[in-house]
């Protein structure tokens, strides 16, 4: 599937750009998907919204239960001072997660399909297994920004081995919040570890002092609809703030590999789904 000069640049690089893998038709397909779960969603039966930023809000019950569901979340600037929408439903959520890929049929065919499995074995996944699935919306105007982190922080494994499969339901540019990865090819330590603890408190442990990069040490992906962006659990990436009047749809998978041991204190302690 993947070409020695792909595997390398993976290897130097931490990430992997596959342009327009996927079909238009396909992305439009998962696009209707989710927004039928939207339509489906009371607004009214939660108020949760998804922060990075404030680590108050991700220790939300509604957060840390979700792992095994189909949750929407709310982008943070969803709401007037009343509580009241500013706009409409369609245009408020921050993300559906986490167990798309094992209960919305049109999701879980697609995180299962034989392009996916077939990469994640030349990543170097030899057991590969999925853990949790998201259809992040990225709203014009009030897309949040996503700071600058490592996603084996939230899916610790010994050895690391979590791999982001992350796929461009729509073009993503610089104006919309593209992701950004580190450009240079140093490899970072794990500088930071998310812990749930045994009474469901939550903790962002410190692993490392080093700094994460200068924004403007990042490289955007600017990518068009269908491309596939898979990279490793010690990438830096961030994404910044939609301010544009177009969303940025896209759909993640965080791989593991079964062989490793995944760290009982993880978020997130849904069966895996295996892709062997
Ligand atoms: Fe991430």
């Amino acid at each position: 599937m993947l070409s020695t000069e792909q595997k390398q640049h993976y290897i130097k690089n931490g990430y992997l750009v596959l342009g327009e893998l996927f079909s238009a038709e396909l992305m439009d397909k998962l696009q209707k998907a989710a927004g039928q779960i939207v339509e489906q969603f009371d607004p009214d039966s939660t108020r949760a919204v998804f922060s990075t930023q404030d680590q108050s809000q991700t220790r939300d019950n509604y957060f840390l239960g979700s792992g095994d569901k189909v949750r929407c979340f709310f982008e943070e600037e969803a709401f007037d001072n009343n509580g009241q929408l500013k706009q409409a439903k369609s245009l408020s959520i921050n993300k559906i997660g986490h167990a798309l890929h094992v209960l919305e049929p049109e999701f879980k065919a697609f995180s299962h399909n034989q392009t996916v499995t077939h990469i994640a074995f030349d990543l170097g996944l030899v057991k590969p297994q999925i853990h949790q699935s998201m259809y992040i919306f990225k709203q014009p105007k009030i897309g949040g920004m996503i700071r600058w982190h490592q996603d084996a922080s939230y899916f610790y494994t010994d050895p690391i081995s979590v791999i982001t499969f992350w796929f461009a339901v729509e073009d993503a540019t610089i104006h919309n919040g593209c992701l950004q990865v580190l450009a240079s090819n140093e490899t970072y330590p794990l500088i930071e570890q998310f812990k749930r603890y045994t009474d469901d408190s939550t903790e962002l442990v410190k692993l490392s002092t080093k700094p994460w990069p200068q924004d403007e040490h990042a490289h955007a992906l600017e990518v068009k609809k269908g491309t596939l962006v898979v990279f490793n659990g010690l990438l830096p990436h961030f994404s910044a703030a939609n301010l544009s009047d177009k969303s940025r749809h896209a759909f993640t998978l965080h791989l593991t590999c079964a062989t490793s041991e995944y760290a009982l204190e993880n978020w997130l302690q849904a069966k895996a789904s295996p892709l062997y």
